[in-house]
């Protein structure tokens, strides 16, 4: 089987072809055209322009991507195309969905349309030899972690989610941008302060919003301002100390910390309380290393009981984490029951507060 998947959700541009063959993922190509250097410019992502960049991407990026699997004959070679329909900017997520919809008819395949949230759980899956887990991996905890979602989410099996909890503001990425952009730093945030983080040891100056509530929710725009506050003021009483990388540097271990520490805190809440067997992380955020190791190092110390053994730590590599198509394949693969056929494909519809 071989199934072609699209991406439009946010600013990246994806396409994907995936093959299973005898209950086993290979990767057969996975394009992704960025649009960070468009972006970049004005600090964060517009959707109407993101939307024109998808549009001028899609077709090169399809191209490119039957090219590196050697498809020749899509109509024949792909079962059936995934793409995602919802959570995400509209106007961007249209682009994917009408693209689809087209090459449904085109090639006469069915479309299955996939929630991007799930795609950045179940991707964790390729990982394992087979995609059927040797060990029984659940009940898991998910920590969705990216530039638009923070979610928490209660994984019983492969498509019984449950989400205990979400940011009530600001996404922990969009923290990290927003943070980054107060320091004049580029965009995307994240990937450049935890460079800059790098061997710093943090005083934990910033506040952790949240963190003692005994609920799963967060909240991250309270820290944005607590940044916004404290470079203002250290502003006022030398304005070129601000503009070193020296001190960006300092606040940008201090913006890390307090993002991991919050993040931390309610999912090893959340890995107790529901008793899980595995930790899942997914989004782009969860590319950050010093997140990755905290993360373990948390999961081997915390103490579950003293039957309990350490739960499993599934994360994907990082270009696996942030925006793809593969992981709407692999959603789109544990989905196939919702394959619309090429005559109906109409009915799909982008959403873009679509809940996993
Ligand atoms: O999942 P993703 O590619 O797109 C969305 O669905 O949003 O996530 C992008 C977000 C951005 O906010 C970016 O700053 C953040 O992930 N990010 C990171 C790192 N790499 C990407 N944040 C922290 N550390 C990183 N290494
Ligand atoms: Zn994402």
């Amino acid at each position: 089987m071989k199934i072609l998947a699209i991406e439009t959700s946010c600013d990246d541009t994806g396409i994907a072809v995936l093959e299973i063959k005898s209950g086993r993922f290979k990767v057969l190509s996975n394009i992704v055209a960025s649009q960070i250097e468009v972006h970049k410019q004005y600090g964060g992502v517009f959707p109407m322009m993101a939307k024109r960049e998808h549009l001028k991407n899609l077709p090169i990026a399809l191209e490119n991507s039957l090219k590196e699997a050697k498809i020749l004959n899509p109509k024949k070679e792909i079962n059936f195309i995934a793409v995602t329909n919802g959570p995400g900017l509209e106007p961007c997520l249209w682009t994917g969905v009408n693209f689809a919809k087209e090459l449904s008819k085109l090639w006469n395949i069915p479309v299955v349309p996939v929630n991007h949230i799930e795609s950045h759980i179940l991707v964790n899956l390729l990982q394992t030899k087979n995609y059927k887990p040797q060990t029984n991996l659940f009940p898991a905890i998910a920590l969705i972690v990216s530039g638009g979602h923070t979610q928490l989410i209660l994984v019983r099996n492969i498509k019984k989610y449950k989400i205990l909890g979400e940011t009530r503001d600001d996404a922990a990425g969009e923290c990290f941008d927003k943070c980054a952009k107060i320091l004049g730093l580029e965009y995307p945030g994240g990937p450049i302060i935890s460079k800059l983080a790098e061997g710093i040891v943090p005083q934990n100056i910033l506040p952790r919003p949240m963190i003692h509530t005994k609920d799963y929710d967060f909240s991250f725009s309270g820290l944005k301002t607590a940044v916004l506050y404290k470079v203002k003021k250290d502003s006022t009483v030398d304005q070129s100390v601000v503009l070193s990388k020296k001190y960006k540097a300092k606040m940008a271990a201090e913006v890390q910390q307090a993002i991991i520490d919050v993040l931390l805190k309610k999912t090893i809440q959340a890995i107790k309380d529901y008793k899980a067997k595995t930790l899942i992380l997914g989004g782009g955020v969860s590319a950050n290393q010093e997140l990755r190791r905290q993360f373990k190092l948390a999961l081997s110390e915390a103490k579950y009981g003293s039957t309990a053994v350490e739960p499993y730590f599934l994360c994907p590599p990082a270009d696996l984490s942030t925006d793809n198509a593969v992981m709407i394949a692999v959603a789109g693969y544990f989905n196939r029951n919702k394959k619309v056929a090429p005559g109906k494909v109409a009915t799909i519809k982008a959403n873009a507060n679509l809940r996993i």
